[in-house]
């Protein structure tokens, strides 16, 4: 996720850029880079780093013009380095970039074999050079970027300009957010309100698959294929503030919301439709010598781990174990040759996780990191690193780096169990189809908010709260019940169903909520006889379950829906109803959702 901003007009650029990337810079602050057109060409300035940087190297090679473009990176292909900031420029083209472009690999062979020569690891450099040379031969560069498109699959929004046509900014948007602000004799395109804010109040967002070319008279708006769109603009009147988290009162509501674009980034370019299998980027391990399967994690990053653990063992009949790092680094753990040690770190820095990592590595395990941040220590350290991709996350509670963890256990479990054989071509295909389809079908469950709200002022006052599930779900009622303690300071205990007679049941009476994460599948009836014995005893049932099930409304006393899915992907579409339970009943207390007490977002002490 990262941050983008364009100027056109009589006032010089540079400053109004830098402004909207002080806005931006939370999308990621990896490095930040401004190309400003001048006298007949247009001047990169980029490094490494905070944008701070870049207004220090902005004093000493000043970038004067009036119209420009900026950026503030967050790390996807290609490690924070200074070649690897946007803007890129290839010929006369400038080009910045926030998203991914699935098939970069193959356009970067094919661009290479005739001739182009790269600068970065970056996918984005790929799109300068498409549109350079379209250029060529199209009349204008609206054109040479719609047909450069063509080429490109994956999701984006894109600023670019030209200096053989500096009168111009095109922009082009699919997945990513994009808005153009209109001004006086001026217009600005962004990623974010936020960035363009303090110039205008006049915005238009850019829709799905739609380009804009943005001049200083005003802006033409075009599909994919050239035809017009009319569009009419909005008049913001949120603050500051409100339009940094997108309108909502909360990150934390924000990031819930983002999820089902989150979890798309974390499929593009991973899944082969084709040969019904997943790749992992540059990670290839010798799957062979793997006899086992360790994963080390805290907090969220743990729960994660736990799904991860039935899912390599459904999926690639390898033994697994998860072990909490801050246990695993101090009891000398029985590791060596033969073991895949996973660590699973959202910010890739907590320290308990890294010393796992340092004792894995030093008996000789192979390490592969997971995690949100590239270049971050964790992965660094590690022998393979595969990114979430789910951007920056700014509350506290973790979210969306949660489910995209959750996918990318289900990629490694794909990887691994059609490697070991235990998966066979067809359950591969069917689990890949499903996964694709998740993004929407989780959209579909965010969009019930509005009934989360409702039972989160029914059930909201209770002193305490007991989440079950078994299975993959054991995982969720544990994330659940850590989530809802985590921000509303209510008690809450996640329990494995079938534990609930040995302990827990003696808590349940009328005053105690119980959240049962009951979706069809294999462990359905057992649950259900579970939840019989919490409403035995008084005590009220929340239930999560599969759309189209009729029978569960008869076992609760409140049933949320979610859709259906395969049996190992199903965590990922019910934990957000709990996500959004735990936050509508913090957000009634009134506590200080994103940032609650006594936590810390990446815990760097043991
Ligand atoms: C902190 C955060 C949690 C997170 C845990 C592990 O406690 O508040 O949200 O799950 O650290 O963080 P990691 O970055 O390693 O996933």
């Amino acid at each position: 996720m990262c941050g983008i901003i364009g100027y056109i007009g009589a006032r010089q650029a540079t400053p109004l850029l830098v402004g909207g990337l002080k806005k931006l810079e939370y999308r990621g602050y990896d490095s930040a880079g401004v190309s400003v057109f001048h006298e007949g060409t247009s001047r990169v300035v980029r490094c490494r780093g905070k944008l701070s940087g870049l207004e220090d190297k902005l004093v000493r090679e000043p970038a004067p013009g009036t119209v420009g473009i900026g950026h503030t990176r967050w790390a996807t292909h290609g490690r924070p380095s200074d070649e690897n900031s946007h803007p890129h420029k290839v010929g006369p083209i400038s080009v910045i970039h926030n998203g991914i472009i699935e098939n970069h690999l193959a356009l970067r062979a094919e661009l290479a074999a005739s001739g182009a020569q790269f600068s970065s690891e970056t996918d984005t450099e790929i799109f300068a050079h498409l549109v350079s040379r379209e250029l060529a031969t199209a009349p204008d560069l609206t054109t040479a970027v719609r047909k450069a498109l063509v080429k490109v699959r994956g999701s984006y929004a894109f600023v670019v300009m030209s200096d053989k046509e500096p009168g111009t900014l095109v922009a082009a948007k699919n997945s990513s957010p994009l808005v153009v602000g209109l001004g006086e004799g001026e217009n600005f395109v962004a990623s974010d309100v936020t960035a363009i804010l303090s110039e205008t109040r006049k915005v238009i967002f850019i829709d799905e698959g739609e380009i804009v070319t943005v001049k200083r008279e005003g802006v033409t708006i075009t599909d994919f294929d050239g035809k017009p769109r009319v569009r009419d603009h909005k008049v913001i009147t949120w603050s500051a503030v409100q339009a940094e988290k997108g309108g909502f009162k909360h990150f934390m509501l924000k990031e819930i919301h983002e999820q089902p674009r989150a979890v798309a980034d974390t499929l593009t370019g991973r899944v082969d439709l084709e040969r019904d299998d997943v790749t992992l980027d540059g990670v290839d391990l010798d799957v062979a010598k793997i006899k086992r399967v360790v994963f080390v994690a805290c907090g969220t990053s743990y729960h994660a781990s736990l799904v991860g653990e039935f899912l390599v063992e459904a999926l690639a009949r390898l033994p697994v174990e998860v072990d909490l790092a801050s246990e695993f680094r101090y009891r000398d753990p029985i590791i060596g040759p033969g073991d895949l040690v996973v660590a699973v770190s959202q910010s890739g820095e907590t320290l308990d996780t890294m010393e796992a990592v340092r004792e894995a590595k030093k008996k000789g395990a192979t390490v592969l990191a997971i995690s949100n941040v590239v270049e971050s220590s964790i992965p660094r350290l590690c022998d393979h690193a595969f990114y979430t991709h789910a951007g920056p996350e700014i509350g506290v509670a973790s979210t969306k780096a949660f489910t995209t963890q959750l996918v990318a256990m289900a990629l490694l479990a794909i990887y691994l169990g059609r490697r070991t054989n235990a998966l066979s071509r067809e359950k591969a295909r069917a689990l890949i189809g499903e996964l694709v389809q998740l993004p929407q079908k989780m959209r579909d469950v965010v969009e019930t908010g509005a009934q989360l709200q409702v039972l989160a002022r029914r059930y909201g006052n209770a002193n305490g709260f007991l989440f079950l599930g078994r299975g993959a779900q054991y995982p969720i009622a544990l994330e659940g019940a850590l989530k809802l303690k985590e921000i509303s300071y209510i008690h809450a205990e996640g329990y494995a169903a079938g534990e609930m007679k040995h302990g827990p049941i003696a808590l349940i009476d009328e005053t105690l909520p119980v959240v049962v994460l009951v979706p069809r599948g294999p462990h359905y009836d057992k649950v259900v006889s579970n939840l019989a014995e919490v409403r035995a005893r008084q005590g009220k049932v929340l239930a999560v379950a599969t759309k189209g099930d009729t029978e569960i409304g008869g076992h609760a006393d409140d049933v949320v829906l979610v859709p259906e899915t395969a049996v190992e992907l199903q965590p990922i579409l019910t934990v957000l109803p709990l996500q959004m339970l735990s936050y509508y009943v913090a957000d009634g207390k009134g506590t200080d959702v994103d940032q609650p007490r006594n936590l810390a977002k990446s815990v760097t002490v043991e």
